[in-house]
C-alpha cells in the first residue's frame, strides 16, 4: 500500500462502488477510486445532469443548515452524511454561530474516516459510524449524547439518505423514531429522489446502482411526505431542491424536474 493509500480503512471495500465515493466523484472530490469513478460514469450516461442534481442538492443542504440556525437552532443530527466537502454543516453552523454541535452519521468507511481527520480538533462535532435505519445505535452512540441535548431543538438533516433506505427498512418508522426523539421547535430538512419527473431516468438509476453497496428506491410526492410525520413544512413546501429558497450561486434547474430531487423542510411543532 503506497502513502496516498494509508488513510483507507481495512474494512472497506474499494472494488465494489459507494454512493459516498460516486457522490464524492461527482462533486470533484478525490476520495473515491476506479470502480467508484466507473459508476459515476455509468451514471452520467443514463443521466447526464446527475453532477447538477448532485450540486443543487449540496447547495440545498447549505442553505437549510443557515436556515436553522437562524431560526435559533444550534445542534446537527446529520443523517447519511457522506464524506466531507465544500460546505460541510459544521463549517456552516460555527461560522454562523459559534459552539454549534454537529453529529454526523454514516456507515461508509471512506466517509466515516474523512470525518474523523477532519473533525480531530473540533471538540463540538464528531462522527458516529452506524446505519441509520438502527435509530437505537445512532441516538444512544456515546458522541450523539455527549454533543446532542434533546430537551433542546434539532436540526435533523436527511440529505439524499431516504432513497436509500429499503422498503423492508421501513422508511417511514424510521424517520418517525427520529421525529419523535427531539423536542418541539426542532426541524426535518430532506431531500429525496423520486421518479415522478418525466426528466429523471429513475428505472436505469435503480438498475445501474444494483451493482453498488447502494440501492436506491426513488419514492413518490405522497411516499415522501409521509417521511415528515406530523411536522409542518415550512414555506414553499416540498419543491425541489434549487426552488426551495433559491440562492444565485448556483443556478435553479430551467425546468424543476431537472432537479430530480424532492426537497423540504418541516418543523415539529
Ligand atoms: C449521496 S450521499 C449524501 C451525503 C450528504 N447527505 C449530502 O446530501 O450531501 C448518501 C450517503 O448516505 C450514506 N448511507 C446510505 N445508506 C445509509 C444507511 N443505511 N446508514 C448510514 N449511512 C447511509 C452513504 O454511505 C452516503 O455517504
Amino acid at each position: 500500500m503506497s502513502d496516498t493509500m494509508k488513510w483507507i480503512p481495512a474494512e472497506v471495500d474499494a472494488d465494489v462502488p459507494s454512493v459516498a465515493r460516486i457522490y464524492d466523484y461527482l462533486l470533484g472530490g478525490s476520495h473515491n477510486f476506479a470502480p467508484d469513478r466507473a459508476m459515476a460514469d455509468k451514471l452520467l450516461a443514463v443521466q447526464p445532469n446527475v453532477a447538477d442534481i448532485a450540486r443543487r442538492n449540496r447547495a440545498f443542504l447549505r442553505r437549510v443548515v443557515q436556515f436553522m440556525v437562524e431560526a435559533g437552532v444550534r445542534q446537527f443530527l446529520d443523517l447519511g452524511s457522506g464524506i466531507p466537502t465544500a460546505g460541510n454543516v459544521h463549517e456552516i453552523a460555527q461560522q454562523a454561530a459559534p459552539g454549534s454541535r454537529v453529529v454526523y452519521v454514516d456507515y461508509e468507511g471512506v466517509a466515516v474516516a474523512h470525518s474523523k481527520l477532519l473533525l480531530a480538533e473540533n471538540e463540538n462535532a464528531a462522527v458516529v459510524q452506524a446505519d441509520v435505519t438502527r435509530p437505537d445505535d445512532v441516538l444512544g452512540a456515546e458522541e450523539t449524547r455527549r454533543l446532542i441535548d434533546f430537551s433542546q431543538p434539532v436540526g435533523l438533516l436527511a440529505i439524499t439518505i431516504g432513497h436509500y433506505l429499503p422498503p423492508a427498512s421501513d422508511p417511514a418508522g424510521v424517520f418517525g423514531r427520529y421525529r419523535d426523539a427531539v423536542a418541539r421547535g426542532s426541524y426535518l430538512a430532506l431531500t429525496h429522489l423520486t421518479d415522478d419527473f418525466t426528466s429523471l431516468h429513475g428505472d436505469e438509476i435503480v438498475e445501474t446502482m444494483k451493482s453498488t453497496q447502494n440501492n436506491v428506491f426513488p419514492r413518490t410526492r405522497e411516499q415522501v411526505l409521509e417521511l415528515f410525520g406530523d411536522f409542518d413544512l415550512v414555506e414553499p413546501g416540498l419543491v425541489t431542491t434549487s426552488r426551495w429558497h433559491p440562492d444565485y450561486g448556483v443556478a435553479p434547474a430551467v425546468d424543476p424536474e431537472e432537479d430530480g430531487l424532492y426537497a423540504g423542510v418541516a418543523l415539529k411543532p
